[in-house]
């Protein structure tokens, strides 16, 4: 954002101008869907859930399909309610929103005003930053070396200015985690007055026994926010539905800002189903635990530099720029064989593409259409 662009007088403009920094934002990408030429192309852009979703939860999003004209539950009891059951959790701390997205959105805005800055990760998940832009807040990046968060540097830049740092972890588009240990640290080395968010989106797919998500320390500190999604592990990215976990105190203000109704009665009912579908929560952590190890193998064998400990359902690859082959043409080849991947070059990662673990066909589709490339 340009922090020293001279004040614009607004009302003297000929036009509405929106308020100073909207415009300097960078829109969220999404990461690509269409491949010319293929009507079905591979999709592995979008960290999405490649075995779709619970037959359960599908059932009940059509079950809502009677309730098209009633408003939902504004305090999406039926989710709460399981939810607070499933991890034994306080209901009233819970906050759900239009997918997490909108759980760190609320934050940003209860918490930041202009002059304050919001701390994250110099790989920071995009829609942390682009909420607390616009909150006309300042952002700032603590170095991540070898792709991981950094404690020591995130406090570096903290300041008396802070009031909220987002943490991913494991991160996007990284992949990689940092052990609970670390949080307790970085925890205590803030003030009370700075809210720690710890994301935890794709959580349920790290499993070291050193990980932890941050509930535990949610349960009894009075600053920290643990976030989670329906749209990984339950693949109900469609539904836009998340929830975040906090301190009472911070989800009755952040109660005060919501939109009424920000959760629809089909992502309510689906997600409540996905909840109680283990079968396929089983089912989606055992397909990313044998085609990661198995992917990380098979790019590695290819000269390509997988980013190491992915505890999610993505793998990051870095392409050496010795290899004289670099990721942005990787991309195109990839799409022109009808596989879609993510650029991460908006993370200021321009020699690295992130790749979803799908199904067992399209993970070798990935790895002979990038043999091929390698070897052109
Ligand atoms: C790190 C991270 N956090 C949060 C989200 C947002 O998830 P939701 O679909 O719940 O908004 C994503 C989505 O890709 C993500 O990668």
């Amino acid at each position: 954002m340009s922090q020293d662009a001279p004040p614009l007088d607004r009302a003297a403009a000929t036009r509405p101008l929106p308020k100073p920094g909207i415009l300097d934002i960078h829109p969220y990408v999404p990461g690509k869907a269409k491949a010319e030429g293929f009507a079905q192309p591979i999709k592995l852009s979008a960290n999405e859930n490649a075995l779709g979703s619970s037959p359960m939860a599908q059932a009940a999003f059509e079950s809502a399909e009677q309730s098209l004209h009633i408003y939902p539950d504004p305090r999406a009891s039926i989710i709460r309610t399981a939810v607070a059951e499933r991890y034994r959790l306080e209901p009233e701390r819970l906050i759900f929103g239009c997918g997490s997205d909108e759980v760190f959105q609320l934050l940003n805005q209860t918490f930041l005003e202009p002059g304050d800055n919001m701390v994250q990760g110099q790989y920071g998940f995009a829609a942390f930053a682009i909420g607390a832009y616009a909150c006309q807040a300042e952002v700032r990046f603590a170095p991540e070396p070898g792709y991981r968060i950094d404690v020591d540097e995130l406090l570096k830049c903290v300041d008396a200015r802070t009031r909220i740092i987002f943490l991913a972890n494991p991160g996007n588009p990284t992949g990689t985690w940092i052990p609970f240990s670390e949080i307790r640290r970085l925890h205590e080395a803030l003030a009370p007055s700075v809210v720690l968010v710890l994301d935890g989106a794709y959580g349920e797919f790290a499993s070291d026994p050193a990980f932890n998500d941050g509930l535990d320390l949610a349960r009894t500190a009075s600053n920290v926010v643990v976030t989670h999604t329906f749209s990984k592990l339950h693949g109900l990215a469609a539904l836009r539905i998340g929830w975040g976990y906090a301190p009472a105190e911070i989800a009755a203000a952040v109660d005060r800002i919501r939109l009424p109704f920000n959760t629809s009665i089909a992502a309510q009912r689906a997600a409540v189903a996905a909840l109680g579908d283990e079968d396929f929560q089983r089912a989606s952590l055992e397909l990313v635990e044998i085609w990661r190890p198995w992917l990380t193998q098979q790019l590695g064998g290819l000269s390509l530099e997988v980013v190491g400990g992915s505890a999610t359902n993505f793998v990051l690859v870095g392409f050496p720029r010795t290899a004289g082959r670099t990721a942005a043409e990787a991309e195109v080849f990839l799409a022109s064989r009808g596989v879609l991947v993510r650029s991460a070059h908006l993370y200021g990662l321009e020699d690295h593409l992130r790749a979803t673990i799908g199904l067992e066909d399209q993970n070798r589709a990935l790895v002979e259409a990038l043999a091929d490339f390698m070897k052109q």
